[in-house]
């Protein structure tokens, strides 16, 4: 019987074999029935028998059920070998990816995002910054004019002022957006973007401002160390005015950022009293920082918005 039971290959077999043996006129029911004519071990031996028939049905027929599982299993395997047709999935542009980072780090220190037209009037790109029209300083920036007054922003500095006459101080900023000036060449174009960050409150000094950039680019290049060259400049919203050189991974020195303690004419400008309240404004070329980042040649190309650049550049 035993063997019997385990040569049964299907389920079928199986079943009418239990019911030849466990079934109304099943042959161990009819041994059961006799029992009582059976001494004590002869009982017990029965009892065991029936027992350990049982359990073998049982585990023969998990084993065919199992068997016919993984046969249809086989059956149903998947040619995974086809070709799909290719799927293009989209991403962020470098320019976003750039500003989201710089966006994170510059929150991090506490700086609130701002942003302002593009169009901008003469008293906030330059008036306000402590840039009348007689000053000579306007001709560092070529400036597009409009013709009505107003001119295509040259510089997100523009956006400071904007933010100060609405909040007064104290006031922890950035301004993100994008500038334009008549130059083109591999490292400047038309259409660039600047950020830029200004810090106004009691007290605080040029160590603050440097604290603040060389943390800031820590961050931003994910460099363990850097090494920094802090540049007397000019700029007429800014006394002192400074440049920031960073020495690069090639040990050359770039220039990456204008910077200074922020001029009491323009706090004044902004109805913020210079006697109380002092600060440093930072701006850098957003493109030109990304570029440095990914390690890309040409600063035209990011506002191309070429595919085949930006697949190539592997965005
Ligand atoms: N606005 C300056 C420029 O475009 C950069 C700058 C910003 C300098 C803030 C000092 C402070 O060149």
């Amino acid at each position: 019987m035993q063997d019997q039971i385990k040569n049964i290959n299907t389920l079928e077999e199986l079943q009418a074999l239990y019911t030849a043996t466990f079934g109304k006129n099943g042959t161990m029911t009819a041994r059961l029935k006799e029992m009582k004519n059976l001494d004590n071990d002869a009982r017990a031996a029965l009892n065991m028998e029936n027992q350990n028939l049982r359990e073998l049905f049982k585990t023969r027929q998990t084993e065919i059920e199992n068997a016919v599982l993984m046969a249809g299993l086989q059956k149903q395997k998947l040619d995974v070998s086809l070709n799909a047709a290719p799927e293009n999935r989209g991403t962020l542009h470098p320019m976003t990816q750039s500003l989201i980072e710089i966006s994170e780090i510059l929150e991090s220190f506490g700086y609130t995002p701002y942003t302002g037209p593009e169009i901008e009037d003469d008293w906030h790109n330059f008036t306000a910054l402590n840039t009348p029209d007689y000053h000579p300083a306007r001709d560092m920036q070529d400036t597009f004019f409009l013709g009505n007054g107003n001119v295509m922003r040259t510089q997100t500095s523009a956006i400071q002022i904007r933010t100060m006459e609405k909040t007064g101080a104290p006031v922890k900023m950035f301004g993100i957006g994008t500038t334009y000036r008549k130059e083109m060449d591999a490292t400047h174009a038309p259409m660039f973007g600047q950020i830029e960050g200004l810090y106004i409150n009691k007290n605080i000094t040029m160590s603050d401002l440097i604290g603040d950039i060389r943390a800031f680019l820590k961050r931003f290049f994910e460099m363990d160390d850097i090494q920094l060259r802090i540049r007397p400049s000019y700029f007429p919203f800014t006394d002192p005015s400074i440049e920031v050189d960073l020495k690069w991974k090639n040990g050359r020195w770039l220039e990456i950022m204008g910077a200074g303690m922020v001029h009491p004419n323009v706090l004044r400008n902004c109805g913020i009293n210079p006697d109380e309240y002092q600060g440093f404004a930072f701006g850098f070329g957003w493109d030109r920082l990304a570029m440095l980042k990914y390690d890309l040649p040409d600063l035209r190309d990011f506002r191309g918005n070429d595919i085949r650049w930006l697949k190539s550049a592997g965005f």
